[in-house]
């Protein structure tokens, strides 16, 4: 039997982060930061998999890939809890060896979820099954939950679809949408925090200051109403002040950082739209939405106030086989 590769590109959380974990919609991209996981067959009764952040690969035996335990680097975790959502429910018939690859750093913009999209999708083809993107997404966020226990699944919905969707709680709802153009500057804040940490500490602040914490994931819910409106109808003026607020709001729920502010009002002094920080916070990444004459300086001031420009293609192709 031949290798097979399966391939699932990143994420950009545009609107709705942390609301979306709690039964809200958000507004997300694909960013073309591929993961490529090829599954080459083996004759022995073993799973081995290679991945670049690993300094040595894991092995497992069939039998136990069914049910993996939790104890692994999240780059092995992620892949075998995919691998068993296969496995539960059609027994492997010989092992393989499995290799991930990606770029050496992902800037907080989803390896885990393409990994678990891409491993899911692979493994289905190597086994001659045919999945539609709903039922792959219902393995795929089954495997994040398992590892991670509170997730939207925005970003599978990303790695799955591509593009740019409107995606709500679970996949509940998951439309794509026909954005024709993202003018839209990145820039890494140069550290990174987990994202269950995060969500973690969401939860207690909701849990302590519901009154307070609800009605900002409801405004949430109406900014990614009225920015799914500006990005269909290209209304940008509109959409970087939804930015603005939006970030206001991350910065209540506590999930800012000092650098992430400098490098979001330093693009906006430098005449961007609007600019906030994308997905869990912390750290990580911000952007900015900008023009033809603002992008130069905003690059700029993104740089000269020590962030690193993302240059990733947007609203880039979903998983794929690749031939
Ligand atoms: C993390 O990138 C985005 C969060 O909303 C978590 C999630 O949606 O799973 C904070």
């Amino acid at each position: 039997m031949n290798p097979v590769t399966a391939s699932a590109p990143g994420k950009l959380m545009l609107f709705g982060e942390h609301a979306v974990v709690y039964d809200h919609p958000c507004l997300v991209t694909a960013a073309d930061l591929r993961i490529y996981v090829t599954f080459t067959p083996t004759d022995t009764s073993t799973v081995t998999v290679h991945s670049s952040t690993t300094p040595q690969p894991y092995t497992f035996d069939l039998a136990d890939v069914a049910q993996p335990t939790q104890n692994y680097p999240a780059s092995i975790a992620f892949v075998m809890a995919a691998v068993a959502q296969i496995a539960q429910q059609h027994p492997l018939p010989h092992g393989f060896e499995l290799t991930t690859m990606g770029p050496p750093l992902s800037y907080g913009l989803g390896s885990s979820s393409a990994a678990t999209v891409a491993t899911v999708k692979g493994l289905a083809e190597l086994l001659g099954l045919s999945l539609t993107d709903q039922e792959l997404f219902h393995l795929a966020y089954q495997a994040v939950l398992n590892v991670q226990k509170k997730a939207s699944g925005f970003d599978l919905a990303a790695a799955i679809y591509g593009g740019t969707t409107y995606f709500w709680t679970g996949g509940k709802r998951i439309e794509p949408l026909k954005v024709p153009q993202l003018p839209i500057v990145v820039g890494y804040s140069g550290s990174k925090v987990g994202t269950v940490s995060l969500v973690q500490e969401v939860y207690r602040l909701y849990q302590t200051l519901p009154w307070a914490i609800a009605p900002i994931f409801q405004l949430s819910e109406q900014i990614v109403e009225q920015a799914r409106h500006c990005l269909l109808a290209g209304e940008w003026e509109l959409l970087g002040k939804l930015m603005n607020i939006g970030q206001g709001l991350a910065d209540s729920l506590g999930v800012n950082s000092w650098q992430l502010s400098r490098l979001i009002f330093a693009a906006r002094e430098a005449g961007a739209l609007g600019a906030k920080l994308s997905g869990a916070g912390g750290g990580d990444c911000m952007f900015a939405l900008v023009t033809d004459q603002s992008r130069q300086p905003v690059e700029e001031a993104i740089e000269a106030a020590g962030g690193q420009l993302v240059k990733l293609p947007l609203n880039g192709e979903g998983v794929r086989l690749e031939r």
